[in-house]
């Protein structure tokens, strides 16, 4: 079968996007980065795509701070339908999806999220999982809606939180799971097709 085309939408360090572009290369994934875009133009995200050859644009998000503008979203879907992006991967994009990416991608924009939803939604969960006292967190794997991390769970992952956990170190923990559940998801949806 022809590898699965992705878009990566990305605005920071791109730890979760080297992952899946690792996976591919060692032939674990079947499916290509056809596409990186990202929303902050110094994102390390863009260089490291470029890097290792792939196409990678920055976007212009406009003047909302939660939300792309409508033009500057549309713009992201005419990128992504020019590269015939098939799956769309949200990469640490800090931005909510609206209208014209949902309709564009019905149940194929997915995301990753550090805790185990529907626990700490939000901003840094990790620093939330350790002024609750959690025992456990993880991250989660989920289709993207409207809301903010509010869509239907495809696939979790499980972290043990330790006495003596910072948030920094917690956050570390459940990055490296990240590293893995995401790329173990995308094989599941390139192989279902
Ligand atoms: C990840 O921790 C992810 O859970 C959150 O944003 C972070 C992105 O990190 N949505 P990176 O850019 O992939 O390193």
């Amino acid at each position: 079968m022809a590898p699965l085309r992705l878009g990566v939408l990305g605005s920071g360090r791109g730890s979760n996007f080297v992952a899946i572009a690792d996976a591919i290369t060692q032939g674990q994934l079947n499916a290509e980065v056809a596409l990186v875009v990202a929303d902050v133009e110094s994102a390390a995200i863009l260089e490291t795509a470029r890097a290792r050859g792939m196409r990678a644009e920055y976007v212009a998000p406009g003047r909302f701070r939660t939300k792309m503008e409508p033009e500057a979203e549309q713009r992201v879907v005419d990128l992504l339908r020019e590269e015939r992006v098939e799956w769309v991967v949200l990469a640490g994009f800090i931005r909510m999806i609206k209208a014209p990416l949902l309709e564009a991608f019905p149940r194929r924009i997915i995301n990753i999220h550090p805790s185990l939803l529907p626990a700490f939604s939000g901003l840094e969960a990790w620093r939330q999982a350790v002024e609750a006292g959690a025992a456990v967190s993880g991250c989660t794997v989920h289709y993207v809606d409207a809301g903010m991390d509010t869509g239907a769970v495809i696939a979790q992952r499980e972290v043990p939180v330790m006495a003596g956990d910072t948030p920094e170190s917690l956050h570390a923990r459940i990055q490296a799971a990240e590293h893995v559940l995401y790329p173990e998801v995308l094989r599941r949806i390139a192989d279902g097709r």
